[in-house]
């Protein structure tokens, strides 16, 4: 059920024009959606169709030229480059195909394991395989994914784990919420 406390974020008619030597660039133009906790919502366009610049604004790279950025009751669409360290922690990017980021040797659960151990989180070995279960819970990751390697997963799987290592320092274990970018052609070939 979508309740207003259920949504962590809110874009509201978000404009970002960029002023170039050739005129202006209407990289978004008005968009608008929600995310709710834990959601995995799927931002899709063609190649230039503005999505990237949306993630920019979102993590505040980027000042919109116009329309609001609300993070759970707060509107944070005015705090570009200098929102407080916390905010920048919570609102990250995680780029495409970080495969090259995990090392195809290992095992999830050997990626995983080895920041559990380095910064003493985990107890004993039970501790640790309950704790690889919960980060792969929180990514909404199949607890057995723990036996694969990062070739046997998909591109949008490895972000997944990537973002579940990330999290190990990071603390509370809180459910994420995700904006995928997907790129999509309408060029057919014939
Ligand atoms: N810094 C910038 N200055 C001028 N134009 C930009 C800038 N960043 C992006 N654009 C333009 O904005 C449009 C959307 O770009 P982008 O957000 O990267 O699209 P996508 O990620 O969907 O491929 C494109 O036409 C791109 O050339
Ligand atoms: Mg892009």
């Amino acid at each position: 059920m979508i309740t207003l406390s259920n949504i962590i974020l809110t874009i509201g008619q978000l404009k970002k024009y960029f002023v170039t030597h050739q005129g202006i660039v209407k990289a978004v133009d008005g968009i608008s959606f929600f995310i709710e906790k834990g959601e995995t919502f799927g931002l899709v366009g063609e190649s230039g169709s503005g999505k990237s610049t949306v993630a920019y604004m979102v993590v505040g790279m980027y000042r919109p030229t116009e329309g609001k950025i609300i993070y759970r009751r707060e509107d944070i669409s005015r705090e570009s480059k200098n929102r407080p360290h916390t905010l920048k922690k919570e609102i990250r990017i995680v780029f495409q195909d970080p495969g090259t980021s995990l090392n195809p040797t290992r095992s999830i659960k050997q990626i995983l394991e080895l920041p559990l151990k380095v910064h003493n989180i985990s107890k004993n070995h039970k501790d640790c395989i309950d704790k690889i279960e919960e980060l792969l819970e929180m990514v909404q990751l199949p607890v057995d994914y723990m036996y694969k390697y990062p070739s046997m997963i998909g591109g949008g799987e490895k972000q997944m784990v990537a973002i579940a290592r990330a999290k190990i320092r990071g603390g509370t274990a809180t459910k994420i919420s995700v904006i995928r970018i997907i790129t999509v052609s309408n060029q057919l070939s014939l």
